[in-house]
Parts: C-alpha cells; structure tokens; sequence
C-alpha cells in the first residue's frame, strides 16, 4: 500500500518480500475493512474488484444471555459502515496494481537486513536466488509484521515496549459454508467468545476462543462444529449455524503491543512491525493502512517541498491514532471473552456492559464510531 501510494506522487519504492507472491496472496488474514480504507483503495484505483466483491456491512450483533442486540452503524457513525474483503484479497490487488505500473517487488527476498539507517544512506541487503544484493536508498519502512527484521535492528534502548498477553487465544476455520447471517455475530458465552465472520456469500470464517498455545490435533471438525454450535446457538432460536467442509485451520494468539517511537533516523516503523492489537475489534489491516497513508504525506512533503516536519513528527501523529484503537481492542477483548481469573462478580459486570453498550444510545455510538474507523489527521 505504501509503494502504490508513492508511486501516485512519483516516488520510487522496491518492496522486499521475504514470502513468495504465492503464499501472501492465500494466506487468510484479517478481514474487515473500515470506511475511509475502502474509500481509499477506490480513490487510489485499486477498488474495482473490492467494489464488485466486498460486502458492505452496516451493523453488526452482539450475541449474549441468548439474544442478539445490534449495533447499527449507519444510524450511529453517520452512514458509515464497513468491507469485509480478506486481506489477501487487497494483497492480490496491490501486487497487480504494482506491477502493471512497472513497480518493483522482490519476493522470496532471503537473509534480509537493514543498515545505515541512523545516517543519510539506508542499504537493505538480502538475497535473490542464493545471489547478495545492496539496495541504497533514501528511507527505509519497516512494513515487516512483528516477527520482521527491522525493528530488532534498532539500537537496544531506544524503544519503550508497552504490552499485553492474553491467557487465551482464537482458533479459527474458513469453511466451504453460506455465512448463516448477512452480518457479523460477536458471541459472548459462559464457556468463551465465538465470532462468526465471512469472506464470501460461499465461505464463512468462525471463531472460538482457545487455549494460548492450543493443540490443534485436539480439534478435529466435528469437534470444531460442535463448539461453535453450541456457542452461537441459543436455546430455542431457529437460527442455526450453517456447516461445510473445512478449508484452513489455526490457532491466532492475543496480544496488545506498542512500541515508541515509531522512527529512529532514516527508518520508520508501521503496521505490525511497531503495533500488534487482539483481533477482537477487527483492527490490524486498518491501523496498518493509517499508518502508512501518514508516511506517504510525510514523505512526499519531504521530497517535493524538502519539508522535514512530517517525518518528525509521523510517531506522534501515529501513535495519537495508534492508542485509541488499542484502547478499542483492548474494550472489545475485555467485554467479550471468559477470564480463568473472572469471579462472578466480574461475570455480571460484564453481562452489565454488554446491556449498557445495547442499549445506551450514547455507549452504542462509541462502538460504531471506533468499530466504523477513527477519523484520520
Ligand atoms: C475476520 O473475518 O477474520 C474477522 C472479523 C472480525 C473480527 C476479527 C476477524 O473482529
């Protein structure tokens, strides 16, 4: 996203891939994409296909005590709503749109590095088919994922960590299946949080809170289905959840993480590299996005008009941003899940703001407003 942004301004940028173009474009990853993010993709022209095969969500339901409550996000955020369009879908549309317009990727880029980053000359070193190769560049952007080389590659004390693990996790399934709902179902149940989301009128994607460091050997389907049946369904409803063949499997762990800031020198962090959040609030992609449409103002100013004062200060800028949806997906996890430390007290609590949230006009609105995007800067 952020070499299609610059390239828009005439900026040159190569992207270093560590994965092959195979494995980014089928890998499922998140999937909800907020307002201002669609309308990003199409204003830049990579929104053909999101607008042909998106699903426009404008509300969503909160499943608790056996009943649904929803959350409607035209009538609380301004007619906004949000895209369910899988991740790997706008990967899809970006490497086409990259490489129709002559830009460079490299995939399966190996023992990557970064140098040099805290003086004017940047070099990235990797390697293509066993072959060393220097890129010299102007800035680098550490878009690598929390597992990514470049924010290690920073000096030791020079980034404050801010962090939180949950002593649970999500496994997950996308399965051959109608999503039984036109909406997304957020569950909160005695025996765990189950969602139910989608990709496609064909294909749904379930949920079940698990175990951090779950084995998925103890999940075979039949034993996957009867969980989710049993946490999404409500007694005595004729809703049913609809079943069909297992495509993928996985277990996501849970963790809220911040480092600051998000620069040293010549070398700028975004997305996950610099900000993990539970997938709860449906979050991740769209932070990233925010991210690095900041980096792309920064950077453009820098180079057309030699201003200075957009990289300095794009931490604060994201950071600002980056908190809030924290604050959000910490809220989201926190409402929704079963904690092995919960007393009763704290069960009721919860059903208490779970009530609050539906039926407050003023405590719905704040959901919507966060769940449809924050505005931007
Ligand atoms: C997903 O469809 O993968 C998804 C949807 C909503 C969430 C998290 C994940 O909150």
């Amino acid at each position: 996203m952020l070499s299609h942004l610059l390239s828009l301004e005439g900026i040159e940028a190569v992207v270093v891939e560590r994965h092959s173009r195979r494995r980014i474009e089928e890998r499922i990853r998140a999937g909800v994409l907020e307002q201002w993010v669609a309308d990003l993709l199409v204003e830049t022209g990579v929104g053909d296909r999101l607008k042909r095969e998106g699903l426009v969500h404008h509300g969503i339901a909160l499943r608790f005590q056996g009943k649904d409550h929803r959350i409607d996000f035209a009538e609380l955020a301004g007619g906004k709503g949000v895209t369910v369009y899988g991740q790997h879908e706008v990967v899809k549309d970006l490497i086409a749109a990259r490489l129709a317009a002559g830009g460079a990727i490299v995939f399966e880029a190996g023992n990557v590095s970064v140098h040099g980053f805290d003086g004017d000359a940047p070099v990235i070193r990797y390697h293509v088919d066993g072959e060393p190769r220097d890129l010299h560049c102007d800035f680098v952007a550490g878009c690598d994922g929390f597992h990514g080389v470049c924010r290690p590659s920073i000096p030791q004390g020079a980034l404050t960590v801010y962090e939180r693990v949950y002593p649970f996790g999500w496994l997950g399934i996308l399965a051959e299946a109608p999503p039984a709902s036109d909406e997304l179902i957020y569950a909160h149940h005695e025996d765990g949080f189950a969602l139910l989301s989608m990709r496609s009128p064909q294909i749904s994607r379930l949920y079940l809170q698990c175990r951090p460091d779950e084995d998925l050997n103890l999940w075979p389907d039949e034993r996957i289905w009867r969980e989710l049946h049993h946490r999404l369904e409500t007694t005595g409803a004729p809703w049913r959840l609809t079943e069909g063949p297992v495509l993928q499997k996985g277990v996501t762990a849970m963790r809220s993480f911040v480092v600051e800031p998000m620069q040293y020198g010549r070398l700028f962090l975004a997305g996950d590299a610099a900000h993990i959040v539970p997938p709860t609030g449906a979050k991740g992609m769209n932070t990233a996005i925010a991210d690095v449409r900041a980096l792309s103002r920064a950077l453009t100013a820098f180079f057309k008009e030699g201003r200075r004062d957009l990289l300095d200060s794009y931490s604060d800028t994201c950071l600002r941003r980056v908190w809030k949806v924290q604050r959000f997906s910490w809220w989201m996890t926190s409402l929704l899940h079963r904690f092995d430390d919960h007393t009763p007290f704290d069960r009721r609590r919860q059903l208490a703001e779970l009530d609050y949230v539906t039926s407050s006009r003023a405590a719905a609105t704040t959901l919507a407003e966060n769940y449809v995007g924050l505005p931007m800067e």
